[in-house]
């Protein structure tokens, strides 16, 4: 008796060797990455597995954040923010005079659906942090943060207001954002160029009801829903509501965007520079890109900006658009991302 496998064994053997290790380094992958996509070879089927992740992501946000300093706390006339400098924004810069201002809107307090517990006053406690708590993901794309006094810290720094704000979980509080873009075009079906000689680029922006400020149309991701879900949902509430038009053209319509909305592209995740962010509570999102280069598809529809307080429109896309917290630097991405005028 020899010690070599007759072929057929053999190669049997090889395909499940080869089999368990690729389920092994994607189990390990997923681990790492968190939120992943798994790109087939087409690159046009996309998966999207939400679980927990420890390590930052690539996308992660890095700077320091302004408008989770901004001066009075949004929705609010009078509350606040302990002035915090750019050069005390960090933990680890002593700061021994810092006496941040502690807010939590009554709304959050009376314990909505969408909100935690308050742990302060002895309601309740949260023991998984940075874990997947439940359906609640207590996970950041910035990697593991602090837990200091039994509540979880900014992973950024400061921000001049500590407990919830408006925010209802404590720790990330998670989004997703899709950033929809087609090429400007003129009458005659011309792509516009910009001064650098390449495409402008649009986006369907919409008005905030909060605060005005135009935004892409992203949402909170509820709890064990998927980004993917939650980009379909959103956009089809805040961007195709408005559109005129009756049920059969919708149905047709919802098919299309609903196909469109498959095919895209991670651009960002991570912390959002959002004005709503507090010491303990803060904004994450994940924002996919999905272009119409021919513009038969979303592009074709005429979104106006109505005079309603919550408008929709095409915006254009270059350096000077000034969006809500950081979608400008998401957009940016996308820009690159195809290579657009920015
Ligand atoms: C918005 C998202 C935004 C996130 C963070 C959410 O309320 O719907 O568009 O990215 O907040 O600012």
């Amino acid at each position: 008796m020899t010690n070599c496998l007759p072929c057929s064994q053999g190669v049997l053997w090889l395909s499940v060797s080869v089999a368990v290790l690729s389920v092994c380094v994607l189990v390990v992958d997923i681990h790492l990455n968190g939120n992943r996509m798994i790109g087939f070879s087409n690159g046009v089927r996309r998966l999207s597995i939400k679980i927990g992740q420890t390590k930052p992501s690539k996308m992660s946000f890095g700077g320091l954040h302004c408008k989770a300093r901004c001066e009075i706390y949004p929705r609010t006339k009078d509350v606040k923010r302990f002035k915090v400098p750019d050069d005390k924004v960090r933990w680890n810069v002593p700061f021994p005079e810092y006496s941040p201002t502690t807010f939590t809107t009554e709304t959050v307090l009376s314990g909505p659906y969408y909100a935690d517990p308050d742990i302060c006053s002895g309601k309740g406690e949260i023991t998984k942090w940075n874990e997947i708590d439940g359906k609640v993901s207590r996970v950041s794309f910035e990697g593991k943060y602090e837990v200091v006094d039994g509540l979880p810290l900014n992973p950024v720094g400061r921000t001049g207001l500590k407990h919830r704000g408006c925010l209802g979980r404590w720790g990330p509080n998670h989004a997703a954002d899709p950033i929809v873009t087609r090429w400007k075009r003129t009458d005659d079906d011309e792509i516009v160029k910009g001064e650098d000689g390449k495409p402008v680029m649009e986006f369907v922006s919409i008005q905030r009801r909060d605060n005005g400020e135009w935004a892409i149309p992203g949402g909170m991701v509820e709890p064990g829903s998927l980004v993917s879900a939650t980009i379909k949902q959103e956009f089809g509430e805040e961007a195709m509501n408005s559109l005129e038009m009756s049920e059969e053209e919708k149905k047709e319509m919802h098919d299309k965007i609903e196909d469109f909305l498959s095919h895209g592209d991670k651009v960002y995740e991570g912390y959002v520079d959002d004005p709503r962010n507090t010491d303990n509570a803060w904004m994450e999102t994940t924002a996919y890109h999905f272009h119409d280069d021919d513009g038969t598809k979303v592009g074709q529809f005429n979104l106006h900006a109505g005079d309603d307080a919550m408008a929709v429109q095409w915006m254009v896309c270059n350096s000077s658009i000034n969006l809500y917290a950081s979608h400008t630097s998401f957009l940016q991405q996308a820009a690159k991302r195809i290579d657009a005028s920015w």
